[in-house]
C-alpha cells in the first residue's frame, strides 16, 4: 500500500522494515498514548466520562463553536451545513467540476490548467490502478488561505481546540480529491476500516458537492474515538492487522473489525453530505471511505484538511511536560 497511515508522531524513523515487528509497534503505541495523556488539551478524549467537556478551550471566534466541540468530544464527529460563504463554496464547486470533466475526458488536463490559470493538480492513478480514476489538487499556505479564508479559520479553531496550540500558517494545507467509479473496488486496499492515529487527532472533511449512498460516502464509527481500556485492545488488533497486511496484502478481513466494533458499542454511520458541508472528524476513531458499489458515472469530491504535519513529536512532548 502506497499510503502509510501516520499512526504515531514520527519521533523515530517510520519505515516498512521496523513496522513488521509487533514489539516495536506496541512500544511505540504505548509510549505515545502515555505521553499524550499528560497533555491537558487531549485529556477529554481519553476519558470514559461522556459529560467531560473542554469548556476552557472554547475561543471567542466561535467558528468551531461550543456545539461542535461538545459533539466532537462526545461522538467523535460533528457536521455543519451551509458552512462556507457562497463565493468560497463556488470556487471548490468549480474546481470539482473541472476535475470531473478531466475524469470524464471531456477536457484534457492542459485545458483544465488553462481554465484554472495555474497548475494545481496531480492525477494519481498509481494509487489504485484500474480501479478508479482519481485527481488531486494541492494548496499550501497562502495559496490555501486565499482559496478559502473561512476554512482556514475553521482549521485554526479546530487545531487550537485539539492541541491548545496555534496552527502554523506555513503548514496549512488543503487537498481536494475527486474520484470516479470505474470498476468495482478492491476493498482490502482503499476502503478498510482504520484508525489514522493512536493519539487523539482531528481532521476537516469538506464536501463541495452532494455525496449520496452511491458516491462512496465516508463512514464513521461513532463513540470509537475515545482512548480507554476498550480502545487500547483495539490498537492491539489494529497493529496485528497491519502487520499481517504488510506481509500479505490479501490478508484482510473487514468482518472481524465489524463484529468487534459492534461488540464495543460503536455505532456505524454513513456520513452523507450536502453541498457545502463541513465534517469535523476525530480520525483517531474508526473510519473508512465506503467504496463505490457500482461502476458508472459516480463521483466523490472531498476536501481534506489534516494536521499530521502541523504538530511534531517535540511539540507533543513539550505540551505534556512543560506546563505554562
Ligand atoms: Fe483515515
Amino acid at each position: 500500500m502506497k499510503n502509510f497511515n501516520p499512526v504515531y508522531p514520527k519521533l523515530f524513523l517510520y519505515n516498512r522494515f521496523f513496522s513488521k515487528f509487533y514489539l516495536i509497534q506496541k512500544l511505540h503505541q504505548i509510549f505515545w498514548v502515555f505521553i499524550s495523556k499528560f497533555n491537558k488539551n487531549l485529556k477529554p478524549f481519553f476519558s470514559d466520562i461522556d459529560s467531560m467537556k473542554k469548556e476552557n478551550y472554547i475561543s471567542d471566534l466561535i467558528l468551531v463553536n461550543e456545539f461542535h466541540q461538545n459533539k466532537l468530544v462526545d461522538e467523535g464527529i460533528s457536521v455543519a451545513t451551509d458552512a462556507l460563504p457562497i463565493e468560497e463554496h463556488k470556487k471548490f464547486f468549480e474546481i470539482c467540476n473541472g476535475f470531473e470533466s478531466v475524469l470524464n475526458e471531456d477536457i484534457t488536463q492542459a485545458e483544465f490548467y488553462n481554465t484554472f490559470g495555474t497548475k494545481i493538480i496531480s492525477s494519481n492513478k498509481e494509487y489504485a490502478p484500474e480501479q478508479l480514476s482519481r485527481m488531486a489538487g494541492h494548496f499550501y499556505s497562502d495559496q490555501a488561505i486565499n482559496l478559502s479564508p473561512t476554512l482556514y479559520e475553521w482549521a485554526k479553531e479546530l487545531f487550537y481546540f485539539t492541541f491548545g496550540m496555534e496552527l502554523p500558517k506555513n503548514k496549512f494545507f488543503i487537498e481536494i480529491i475527486s474520484e470516479k467509479s470505474s470498476a468495482k473496488e478492491n476493498i482490502s486496499k482503499l476502503s478498510r476500516d482504520h484508525i489514522d492515529r493512536f493519539i487523539p487527532a482531528t481532521k476537516i472533511l469538506y464536501s463541495p458537492k452532494e455525496i449520496n449512498k452511491e458516491q462512496s460516502p465516508f463512514v464513521f464509527w461513532k463513540k470509537s474515538h475515545k482512548t480507554n481500556k476498550e480502545k487500547l485492545k483495539w490498537h492491539d488488533n489494529f497493529i496485528r492487522q497491519e502487520i499481517s497486511h504488510l506481509k500479505d496484502e490479501t490478508n484482510y478481513d473487514q468482518n472481524i473489525w465489524k463484529a468487534q466494533a459492534e461488540k464495543s458499542g460503536f455505532i456505524e454511520e454513513e456520513i452523507l453530505c450536502q453541498p457545502n458541508q463541513i465534517n469535523l472528524v476525530m480520525t483517531s476513531g474508526l473510519h473508512r471511505r465506503s467504496g463505490f458499489k457500482y461502476t458508472g458515472d459516480y463521483f466523490r469530491h472531498m476536501v481534506f484538511i489534516s494536521f499530521y504535519n502541523c504538530i511534531g513529536p517535540k511539540e507533543i512532548l513539550k505540551k505534556a511536560f512543560i506546563k505554562k
